[in-house]
C-alpha cells in the first residue's frame, strides 16, 4: 500500500514542531546545564546601582514593590531608586510619595512623565536621571525571591565580559514554588544553559540589569519592540558581551487574574517583534551566540506555523478522503480521489499537455489547495521541462527564506514583487 506523500509531510512537520524544542532542551541539558560558568564572579562585588521601576496605574502594587527593594541586603548608600510614572490615574505617584516619607533611609526619586508613551519611553526618560554604573529595571508586579536577589544578580558584573543579567523565574500561582522545583522547569533550563554557552536572548522584566555604558552605546531601550528588555540584552550580546540569566537570582511575577490569555498573546507578540528585529544581525553574531539565536528565532517565528500547516494538511486529507469522486490522470488513479468540478472533464481527457495547462492555470489562481494538489498529480506525468520549471518555482520560497535571514526589508521587497508578478501572471493567463 502506497503511503500518501501529503500524509507523510504532515506527520514529518508535526514531528519537527514537537521534536526541535525537545531536542534543543535535551541538548542544552546534557551539554551545558551542569558546566561551570566561564565567568569570573566575585560574590562580594558591590558597584553603585540605579534601580528603575516604571509604573502606570500600579497603586495596588507599587508599595510592596518598594518594600521588596528596601528589603534587599545591598548597601543602601550604593543604591538609588527611580520610580518613573506616566500620568497614572489611580494615585500611584501619591502612594510613592507616601512610601518615601515613611522610608527616608532609601534614596528614592519620583519622576513624572508628562504623557504616557509606553514603558520603553519611560525607561529612556528615567535613564537621563540615572547616575550609577549598573541599571536594574524591575516591573511593579515583580517580586524578588529573597533579600540577596539584588546583590547576587549584580555580583556577576565583576567580570567585565558581562554586559547584562536577568533572573530565573519561579512560576507563580500556587504560592511560591521552591527553587528546587524552578530548576526543573523547561524554560529555566533553556535560559540557564544558553547563558553558560554564551547568552540568552530572552530577558525578564522582573529583573533586568545592564551596564549603563552599554545601554548608552545601544541607544537606550527600543520603543518599537514590546520585549524591550530582551531586545536590549541581545543587542549587548551581539556586541560580544555576555547577557545571562543566573541561577542565584530568582523572581516571581504575579500573573494577571483577568485577561490571562490576552496577556499571554501580547507577550508572545512582543517576542516575535524581538526576533524579527534580531534576524538581520544573525550573521554578525559571535559564533556560539549565533547558534542560540538561530534556534530561538526558528522556535519563535517558524515553529508555531509548522504545527498550523501540519494540522491543516491533516484536515485537508480527511476532507478529500470523504469525497468519493474517482479521477483518472493518464489512465492512472491518482493517490487521492479529487472532487474538483471544473477539473473533472479536463482530467478525464487525460492528454498530457492538456492536463498540465489546465492545472497550471489553477496554480496561478491559488484558489484552493485541492487544485494545487491536482497540479502536483499532473506534474508527475508532465514532460521534464515542465517539471524543471516548477522546481525553479518551488525554489523561490526557499530563496526568500534565506534572504529573510539576511535582511527583513529585502524579504518584504521580494515578497511584494513576487505577489505582484503572480497577480499580473494570473491576469494574463485568464
Ligand atoms: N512609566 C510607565 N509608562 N510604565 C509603564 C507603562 C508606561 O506607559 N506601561 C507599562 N508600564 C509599567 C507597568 O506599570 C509595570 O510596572 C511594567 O511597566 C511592566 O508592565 P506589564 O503590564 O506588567 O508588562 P508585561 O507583564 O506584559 O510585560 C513585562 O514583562 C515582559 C517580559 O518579561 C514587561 O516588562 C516587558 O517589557 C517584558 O518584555
Ligand atoms: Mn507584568
Amino acid at each position: 500500500m502506497a503511503v500518501d506523500p501529503l500524509l507523510l509531510a504532515a506527520v514529518a512537520l508535526a514531528l519537527l514542531h514537537f521534536g526541535v524544542p525537545l531536542a534543543y532542551y535535551l541538548y542544552l541539558r546534557a551539554r551545558w546545564l551542569r558546566r561551570p560558568w566561564s565567568i569570573r564572579r566575585d560574590p562580594g562585588y558591590r558597584p553603585r546601582v540605579t534601580v528603575i521601576i516604571p509604573t502606570y496605574n500600579e497603586a495596588e502594587l507599587v508599595e510592596s514593590k518598594l518594600d521588596d527593594v528596601a528589603r534587599q541586603d545591598y548597601p543602601r548608600e550604593l543604591v538609588e531608586v527611580i520610580v518613573v510614572d506616566s500620568v497614572s490615574t489611580d494615585g500611584t505617584p501619591e502612594k510613592v510619595e507616601e512610601w518615601a516619607r515613611r522610608n527616608p533611609g532609601l534614596r528614592l526619586v519620583l519622576i513624572k512623565e508628562p504623557v504616557r508613551r509606553g514603558k520603553a519611553y519611560a525607561l529612556n526618560y528615567a535613564l537621563r536621571y540615572a547616575s550609577e554604573d549598573i541599571v536594574v529595571v524591575t516591573d511593579a508586579d515583580a517580586v524578588w525571591s529573597s533579600s540577596d536577589t539584588l546583590s547576587n544578580a549584580v555580583s556577576w558584573f565583576s567580570d567585565p565580559a558581562v554586559g547584562a543579567v536577568t533572573c530565573l523565574k519561579l512560576p507563580a500561582g500556587k504560592g511560591l514554588m521552591s527553587v528546587e522545583e524552578g530548576y526543573r522547569e523547561f524554560y529555566n533550563v533553556v535560559r540557564l544553559a544558553e547563558s553558560k554557552k554564551h547568552s540568552t536572548p530572552v530577558f525578564h522584566g522582573e529583573l533586568a540589569a545592564f551596564r549603563r555604558s552599554l545601554l548608552e552605546s545601544v541607544g537606550g531601550f527600543p520603543t518599537n519592540i514590546g520585549a524591550d528588555d530582551s531586545y536590549t540584552a541581545t543587542k549587548i550580546a551581539l556586541m560580544g558581551y555576555r547577557a545571562i540569566a543566573v541561577d542565584n537570582a530568582w523572581c516571581v511575577e504575579s500573573v494577571p487574574k483577568r485577561g490571562y490569555h490576552m496577556w499571554r498573546i501580547r507577550r508572545a507578540q512582543h517576542l516575535v517583534q524581538h526576533f524579527m528585529a534580531i534576524i538581520k544581525h544573525l550573521w554578525h553574531a559571535p559564533r556560539e551566540l549565533r547558534k542560540i539565536l538561530l534556534v530561538e528565532t526558528y522556535l519563535h517565528l517558524f515553529n508555531p506555523w509548522i504545527l498550523v500547516v501540519a494540522v491543516a494538511s491533516l484536515l485537508y486529507l480527511m476532507r478529500i478522503r470523504r469525497s468519493g469522486y474517482k479521477v483518472l490522470i493518464d489512465g492512472r488513479e491518482p493517490l487521492l480521489h479529487l472532487k474538483i468540478p471544473p477539473f473533472e472533464k479536463t482530467l478525464n481527457k487525460s492528454s498530457r499537455s492538456g492536463i498540465f495547462v489546465q492545472a497550471s492555470k489553477h496554480l496561478a489562481s491559488y484558489l484552493s489547495l485541492k487544485k494545487a494538489y491536482a497540479l502536483y498529480e499532473a506534474l508527475k506525468v508532465a514532460p521534464v521541462r515542465y517539471k524543471l520549471e516548477y522546481v525553479m518555482y518551488a525554489m523561490l520560497p526557499v530563496t526568500l527564506l534565506l534572504v529573510s535571514f539576511h535582511s527583513f526589508t529585502l524579504f518584504l521587497v521580494i515578497l511584494a514583487v513576487l505577489s505582484l508578478s503572480l497577480m499580473v501572471y494570473s491576469f494574463v493567463v485568464y
